[in-house]
Order: structure tokens, then sequence, then C-alpha cells
């Protein structure tokens, strides 16, 4: 027998694999795909409070995880029950930090800063703004307390 295989038989496996995808997709929250693609947070707001879900954010799940709750803001996990919510927008002149590791790395002009916003390597000379967190394990959210104003 031949490796080839019929046209009948191409279009019997493509759409059983149509079939079979689509299923598995149906079953994934296509909000949350989406999001989690566009790297934000599935958030809600309280007041004045930010609230990020646990459960609908995987990459938390681990130390050293983050996610981009806007344009602006990183939540990062640090530990089983601390996290780090962070602006991501350099002090010396505005461009967009970049987590690498252990710390953010300014890709204009090579300004970095530690995971808690510390700037140690100029040109920056202030540090990045942070937003206190609250961690509440039983209902698995983390909280970011920040005024209005500083959300986009
Ligand atoms: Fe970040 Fe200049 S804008 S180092």
């Amino acid at each position: 027998m031949s490796g080839k295989i019929s046209r009948r038989d191409f279009i019997k496996r493509s759409a059983l694999g149509v079939v079979v995808g689509g299923t598995a997709l149906s079953t994934i929250n296509i909000e949350t795909f989406a999001k989690t693609a566009a790297a934000k947070a599935v958030l809600k707001r309280s007041g004045d409070d930010v609230i990020v879900k646990l459960s609908e954010n995987a990459s938390l799940d681990k130390t050293g995880g983050s996610v981009k709750v806007n344009d602006e803001l990183m939540l990062i996990r640090k530990s089983e029950s601390e996290f780090i919510a962070v602006r991501t927008v350099c002090t010396h002149k505005g461009c967009d930090v970049e987590l690498e590791g252990t710390k953010f790395v300014c890709p204009c002009h090579g300004s970095e800063y530690t995971l808690e916003g510390k700037v140690t390597e100029g040109p920056a000379e202030k540090d990045l703004k942070t937003f206190e967190t609250m961690f509440d394990s039983d209902k698995g959210t983390v909280t970011i307390k920040m005024p209005v104003k500083d959300i986009n």
C-alpha cells in the first residue's frame, strides 16, 4: 500500500479535524481566551479597586508569573501570598519597560528597575510607580488599590 491518501480520505480526515477541533474550542471561554491572547487580566472594578481573579489568570498560578492588567499596569506574583502591582512606564522619558526575569528593563535608554520598581540603573532617577495589593486566598483574588485617575 502506498503512503498516498485518496482525495475522499483527505476530505473525511479534514472534516473530522474540524469537528474535533471545533468541539475543543467550544469548551474554552472565548472571552478569557481573547483576553489572555492580548495579555490582559480579567478585571472587576469595585470603587477605586481593581480586582483580579486568579482563577481566570493561570499565569499567576506560580511565583514569578505576571499579567498585564492594562497597557500600563502589570501584576506579578512575588510569592505564595505576595503580589506586586507596577506601572510599567519608565520614569525617564515614558517608554514601556519590559519584564526580563527578575527586573524591568527599559528598551529606550537602558534603565533598570527591580520587580518592586526601585531604579537600579539610570538614566532614570525615579522609581516606577507601584500600588498596594491585597491577596484574598479564600476568594482567590488580588485587589489592587489604585485611584480611578491612575487607570487608563
Ligand atoms: Fe526609559 Fe529613557 S525612557 S531609559
